[in-house]
């Protein structure tokens, strides 16, 4: 656990998911905002109900946000209790002892609440229906907050990558470095979106709403689409990331071959077209999250200063 304080006027704020790629640009950027209690999975287990309430209650915070979640997408497969005590359970709890104290509830879910069965971005009110025992836990997880109410945002988010944690890019960039021929899926199509902008939107946001900018919580609580610009296949971001980190990395591009799901089968169904909307978003909070390639070129950047 970390703690970080400032003015005694400022919110309180609880980052649960402290060590996960969302939750350490949370803990960045909301320094300076309130004092922050951030908490990982040393100092709570969230598949334990009475853990996860005892936490809010020790802090007392007057803003939670909930960077954790089970997010093993085919292992979820054969893990199915875990991931809903994870995804569904704890945010429940969460959301609860949030209303309890009146406190705002910081919540995000994914793309693959849909089924991918349609070929123009998914908005808010478009019936979900789950491939995989992952989506499903999530979507259950936004009904849970749903059901509790009060001051809440969702932040429906897809294809999260960015400079640490377990994920595309640095997938791509490590196989790089091992194999001279890759093969990428090609046949699904999505918004990838770096863990930064994620965590730039939410602080907007959030802000905005401390400061009164959107009215009372009746005017913005709700779930909103919040991806990065543009859509691409992993086969054409792989594409754009061997391109750009040719010149900016240390690495040698491997050859890239398209492939079809039905040639990559993995435990987890998924869905064919997630690309969001953001629409809803940027009319209520005038909020645009970066287009995926500059997003991308940020992040190797990042990974190049890093080197
Ligand atoms: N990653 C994606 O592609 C993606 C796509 C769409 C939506 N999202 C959503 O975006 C949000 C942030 O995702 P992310 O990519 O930042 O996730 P992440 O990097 O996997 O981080 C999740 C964090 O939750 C922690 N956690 C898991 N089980 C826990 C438990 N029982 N008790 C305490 N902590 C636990 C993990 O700890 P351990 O590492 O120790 O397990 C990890 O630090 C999530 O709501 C996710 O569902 C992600």
């Amino acid at each position: 656990m970390s703690e970080m304080h400032t003015k005694s006027a400022d919110p309180r704020i609880l980052i649960v998911g402290n060590a996960g790629q969302l939750g350490r640009e949370l803990e960045k950027i909301f320094a300076g905002v309130g004092p922050i209690v951030a908490v990982d999975r040393e100092s709570v287990d969230l598949a334990d109900p009475a853990q996860t309430r005892e936490l809010v209650r020790r802090t007392a915070p007057d803003m939670i946000l909930n960077a954790a979640a089970y997010t093993a997408v085919d292992r979820a497969e054969s893990e199915r209790d875990l991931a809903y005590a994870i995804n569904e359970g704890a945010p429940r709890v969460l959301a609860e002892e949030a209303h309890r104290r009146n406190a705002l509830f910081v919540h995000y879910s994914t793309d693959y609440v849909f089924n991918g069965e349609k070929s123009s971005p998914w908005i808010e009110t478009d019936a979900p229906n789950p491939l995989n025992v992952y989506g499903a836990s999530k979507l259950a997880g936004e009904q849970a907050v749903e059901g509790v109410g009060g001051k809440f945002l969702i932040f429906r988010t897809s294809w999260v990558y960015g400079p640490h944690g377990n994920n595309f890019l640095l997938t791509m960039l490590r196989l790089a470095r091992e194999r001279d021929r890759l093969s990428i899926v090609d046949d699904q199509t999505g918004g990838p979106t770096t863990s930064i902008e994620l965590a730039r939107a939410t602080h907007s946001i959030v802000t905005g709403i401390l400061a009164g900018r959107f009215g009372a919580p009746a005017d913005w609580a709700g779930l909103y689409h919040t991806t990065c610009g543009g859509s691409v296949s992993w086969f054409g971001f792989a594409q754009a990331i061997f391109a750009r980190a040719a010149e900016l990395l240390d690495i040698k591009p491997p050859a890239l071959s398209p492939i079809a799901t039905k040639d990559y089968p993995t435990p987890a169904a998924r869905p064919r077209y997630s690309v969001l909307s953001n629409a809803k978003l940027q009319a209520r909070f005038g909020f645009e999250l970066s287009p995926w390639e500059s997003a991308l070129e940020e992040t190797l950047e990042i990974l190049r200063n890093a080197e």
